[in-house]
């Protein structure tokens, strides 16, 4: 291990710790709440088959008896358990039982989206934005599965971008947001997800998928030209990866958007992410304009691991955390070294993760307002005001939309506050600061080793 990068990452690790939180008691009280209610590994499979199942649940009968069925189990907290017998005596009591289901439901998901509309967000945005944090907006929805959804979906991206752009030209100029080592940086980002802008985006239609795909997406690339707005190409599940890799260079390379600002993101959890990241720098290397690179962990590992058992297949994502966290560590030690291609974006809510990005690009000597560091709305608060505190530029996914098309962001978003190997949740227990800030080393012999 390089001594010099390890000392300078704890020392920025440490900085960053020390900046006051500013999360609301009631948000820490209630992350606190919701991780004592889910420590029960099959309590909180019940509340997730729960989560998925609500979106169909019509009546308040429908509601209780899912409620009942799913939650009045053995391993469920006693005081829910003694609720939901009492509840189940009287017909207000189930209705009474099914609008707490409602409240929460719509608790969490105010937490995690913006908004349901851009105008409904555009308080929130702006508020952000004077806090110097710049929003990536992000249209809910993915995977669609008719014509009409997607062609409905790529108008209102369309539209969406309208709206927010227009609003924020009147914003104040935040220049330590606005421009990066490049130079000047585009005020707005959308983020958009490639299945939701075609029914046929999968390898089994891949041509005809990026063909879609690449119809709708187009005129919201001559739309964010038009406003000087960044696209972000998401990644998505790992069967579609390549369909996104050859969908963004196709129409990125593209001569009739030489000078369209996106981005795309390499996911450090799947085994071959190094050799994807050295292909898009290879890509950004030829264009005249560079690209950004949103590094994540990823957000699929649940499905994956689950998809490749069931089907007997050797899984595409790291086993083991410990390796994911090495790994990304590499992958940011190669995507800084890109410096002059590529716009390098970090989306953790790992302090240890971002504390090595910043040591790493000063180790490498970077020029000043190289770096970005992406988080979620809802999540990260803190550390994304302890990196603006270092003057370091940060940059928010904001979701709009309705709760159903946002259902499946929602159950990510929970299962990545819930898990044990999460760093947010193990930041929440007694962790001490030594031991959130150690190296990832992954065991030798280990099957990631
Ligand atoms: P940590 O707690 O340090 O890491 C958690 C992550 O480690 C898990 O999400 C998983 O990736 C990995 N992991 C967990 N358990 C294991 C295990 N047993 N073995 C191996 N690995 C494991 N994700 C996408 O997939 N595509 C996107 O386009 C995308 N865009 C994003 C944009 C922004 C702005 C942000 C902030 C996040 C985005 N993400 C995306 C989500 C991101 O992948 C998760 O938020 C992230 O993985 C959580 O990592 P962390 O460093 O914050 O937390
Ligand atoms: C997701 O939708 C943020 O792209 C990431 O989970």
């Amino acid at each position: 291990m390089n001594r010099s990068i390890e000392l300078l990452t704890q020392e920025i690790g440490r900085q960053l710790a020390e900046v006051e939180p500013t999360l609301p008691l009631t948000r820490r009280w209630e992350d606190r709440l919701v991780d004592r209610l889910l420590t029960e590994p099959g309590f909180k499979t019940q509340v997730f088959r729960l989560v998925d199942v609500y979106p169909s649940l019509r009546s308040v009968e429908d509601r209780f008896d899912h409620l009942h069925s799913y939650l009045n189990i053995d391993s469920a907290p006693a005081i829910v358990r003694s609720g939901l017998r009492l509840a189940a005596a009287s017909s207000l009591g189930r209705k009474a039982a099914a609008d707490v289901l409602d409240r929460s439901i719509a608790r969490m998901a105010r937490r995690f989206i913006a908004g349901s509309t851009p105008a409904e967000a555009l308080p929130t945005l702006r508020a952000l934005w004077d806090e110097r944090t710049a929003p990536i907006l992000d249209l809910l929805g993915e995977v669609t599965v008719t014509d009409a959804d997607a062609d409905r979906y790529g108008l209102r991206v369309a539209e969406y971008l309208h709206a927010v752009a227009a609003d924020m030209s009147s914003w104040p100029v935040r220049p330590e947001i606005e421009t990066d080592h490049h130079g000047p940086l585009p005020r707005l980002s959308v983020a958009i997800k490639p299945t939701a802008l075609s029914a046929t985006y999968h390898p089994l239609s891949a041509e005809r998928g990026i063909r879609e795909a690449g119809d709708r997406i187009r005129p919201i690339l001559q739309a964010a030209m038009e406003e000087n707005v960044f696209v972000w190409f998401d990644m998505e599940h790992f069967a579609v990866r390549d369909l996104t890799m050859r969908l963004f260079t196709q129409l990125v390379g593209d001569p009739e958007f030489a000078h369209l600002d996106a981005g795309i993101v390499v996911q450090a959890y799947l085994r071959d992410s190094m050799s994807q990241l050295q292909d898009l720098i290879t890509f950004a290397e030829a264009r005249s304009r560079p690209i950004g690179i949103r590094l994540v962990k990823g957000a699929y590992w649940d499905t994956e691991t689950v998809e490749a058992a069931a089907h007997g297949w050797p899984a595409p994502v790291f086993e083991a955390k410990e390796a994911t966290d090495a790994n990304f560590e590499a992958c940011t030690r190669v995507l800084n070294g890109a410096y002059r291609y590529v716009r390098p974006a970090y989306a953790s809510h790992n302090l240890r993760s971002v504390a090595h990005a910043i040591a790493d690009a000063r180790i490498q000597k970077l020029p000043p307002a190289t770096l970005e560091f992406q988080m979620l709305y809802g999540m990260g608060d803190d550390l994304r005001m302890a990196v603006n505190e270092l003057g370091v530029r940060t940059r928010f996914y904001a979701p709009v939309g309705e709760l159903i098309p946002g259902m499946a962001y929602l159950v990510r978003r929970l299962l990545e506050n819930t898990s044990n190997e999460s760093f947010l949740r193990q930041s929440r227990s007694t962790r001490r600061l030594s031991s959130l800030l150690a190296p990832p080393v992954p065991l030798e012999g280990a099957k990631d080793a």
